[in-house]
């Protein structure tokens, strides 16, 4: 058993089996515009429009560094993702990657971590979404009700914050506008017995409005999502030349004000808006010219959201203190606060479409991983069924609905973009060491694109080695291990990296992509990795049920 667990597919098998079934069916359409295109509207998202508010109010301007820094994690990974895609162009991404370098039961995992960045990265996306739109209706006046627009473990915990409040005798109008409104909304809510009956309807219909485009076909989505990104790029352009009139430079002092520590404080919520640059290669099946397009379009898409995202960072903090920024909706606050409505209107329509265009890649993308899986035989036949007329992986696509849909209709989006990021990081890890594999195997040949090769076989060590110095001499290296416990594993990482590139000549950036994600998921904290740790124990459960019985490369080994 134990090696039927690492059986690997060769990269000829992985491409041929896409050539074959009902999979050879899907249209041949994306270009490389289309594919930076995609790539722009995975990536700016939620993230942008929402979460980075949170992190500029803990970490203050220097966010924007974070930004960068998170942007060089992701440019290792986007090289490694791209090689991988002008190797395998398969639409299982890191799924397939895995297959080919480290196996079967890796593969499975990593399939399995992909849900994470995909469905439950949408239902981050969705409950997102229907915050703007609720608020963009209030704007045209229209309350909607507040206990169909969020989920019941808000509006209660704000229920039982606005009573202690009053136990207290704590005024009201100390607490946050958003909490009394929730608890408002609770109180509200018609009852079913002594259940209040709450739920976020508007994130629940925009997935079932969205996953219904996908299902149509590829051709509609591609359109609406060349549509869509042209307008977010619009509003993001508005929201940095209005800004900038705005920026007053002492905002950016001090520029970290809660240190380094009120920085990587915000490591999930900044790597969540990168999350999306990786999900165009689901599409390999359906691009004309995957091995040549692919790796461009990541790259694009990557270098144009970093430009835009730490210029809106620096506006954003220029513009207000940044202790104003702990809202939900900070692109359109910060003019609100500059006495500029109609911008703040203008930001609060486009951001509803903006986020409209992530979800719809999301949900293009986790069908199409599904389809993979199953072409091996790793989860049922009918995820990999194509809709005769549409063209489109049409049972998972319905399956991925309902996935995304029901539990953005009733959970709390915090707690899913901690799992989304720890997943992601994960499943980056993974690809970046996959390059490494196939450099070993000489597999690399066959890549039409290459990570740029420069010879880690002493940098990796050396560069350990002044880390250490540098970490221990400051007194950082305890300290930050009995903070942070998953750091003595980063450190035994570096260690066995810095062995293994002195003895094969490892290519230094993959090496490098695996340390800067590594590092980037220890600040994600211990609960977070536990959580994780359950979510791929069950899925290793799932694997050993069925797809270690009914994996088609276990009908080989069963032949021979
Ligand atoms: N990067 C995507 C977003 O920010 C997940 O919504």
């Amino acid at each position: 058993m134990s090696e039927s667990v690492f059986r690997k597919k060769s990269v000829h098998k992985a491409v041929a089996d896409a050539t074959h079934g009902d999979s050879k069916d899907l249209v041949k359409l994306l270009g490389v515009r289309d594919l930076t295109s995609l790539g722009i509207a995975a990536i700016i998202g939620a993230g942008i429009f929402s979460t980075i508010g949170r992190a500029s109010f803990n970490g203050g301007p220097a966010v924007s560094l974070l930004f960068v820094f998170t942007a060089i994690a992701c440019v290792f990974t986007a090289l490694s993702y791209a090689q991988f895609a002008s190797t395998v162009p398969v639409s299982g991404s890191a799924y397939t990657y895995a297959y080919v370098s480290f196996g079967e039961i890796f593969a499975w995992i990593i399939g399995w971590a992909l849900i994470l960045e995909y469905a439950v990265s949408n239902m981050v996306v969705a409950i997102s979404w229907s915050e703007y739109f609720t608020s963009m209706l209030a704007g045209f006046g229209i309350q909607f009700p507040g206990y169909l627009g969020t989920d019941y473990g808000s509006a209660a915990a704000a229920y039982e914050t606005v009573q202690a409040a009053g136990r207290t005798g704590i005024s009201l109008s100390t607490l946050p506008g958003s909490t009394v409104a929730l608890a408002q909304a609770y109180e509200a809510a018609p009852q079913l017995g002594s259940l209040k009956l709450i739920a976020d309807l508007p994130a629940g219909l925009i997935t079932v409005l969205i996953t219904a485009l996908v299902y149509i076909g590829i051709k509609e989505s591609r359109n609406a999502s060349n549509i869509l990104v042209v307008l977010k790029l619009a509003v993001i352009g508005l929201v940095i030349l209005a800004g900038a009139f705005f920026v007053k430079p002492e905002n950016w002092s001090p520029f970290a004000p809660n240190g380094v520590a009120g920085v990587l404080s915000g490591v999930a919520s900044v790597f969540f808006a990168f999350i999306g640059f990786d999900s165009i290669s689901t599409t390999a099946e359906e691009c004309k010219n995957p091995q040549r397009d692919l790796p461009r379009a990541m790259i694009y898409c990557l270098i144009i959201c970093t430009v835009l995202y730490v210029l809106i960072t620096l506006i954003l903090t220029g513009m207000v203190n940044y202790k104003e920024l702990g809202v939900d909706d900070p692109l359109a606050y910060v003019f609100q606060h500059v006495g500029m409505d109609f911008i703040a209107g203008v930001i609060s329509v486009s951001a509803v479409v903006a986020i409209t265009s992530a979800l719809l890649v999301y949900q293009l993308g986790q069908p199409r991983i599904w389809m993979t899986m199953s072409r091996d035989g790793l989860l049922w036949p009918a995820f990999a069924r194509i809709h005769p007329r549409y063209r489109t992986p049409s049972f998972a696509t319905i399956v991925t609905g309902f996935l995304v849909a029901i539990p953005s209709l009733f959970l709390d989006m915090q707690f899913f973009i901690d799992l989304t990021s720890v997943g992601t990081f994960f499943a980056f890890i993974l690809v970046c060491a996959g390059i490494l594999y196939l450099d070993a195997k000489g597999i690399s040949k066959q890549s039409k694109f290459k990570v740029p090769y420069i010879n880690g076989k002493y940098v990796i060590g050396i560069g350990l080695v002044v880390a250490l110095l540098f970490t221990w001499r400051s007194g950082l290296f305890l300290t930050g291990i009995q903070d942070k416990p998953l750091l003595a594993f980063f450190w035994l990482t570096w260690a066995t990296l810095a062995v293994l590139a002195f003895r094969n000549n490892f290519s230094l950036l993959p090496v490098m992509g695996v340390l800067t994600n590594l590092y980037l998921m220890t600040e994600l904290g211990v609960s977070n990795w536990m959580i994780f740790i359950i979510w791929l124990f069950i899925g290793l459960i799932i694997y050993f049920s069925y797809g270690y019985k009914k994996s088609r490369l276990a009908e080989k080994e069963v032949l021979t």
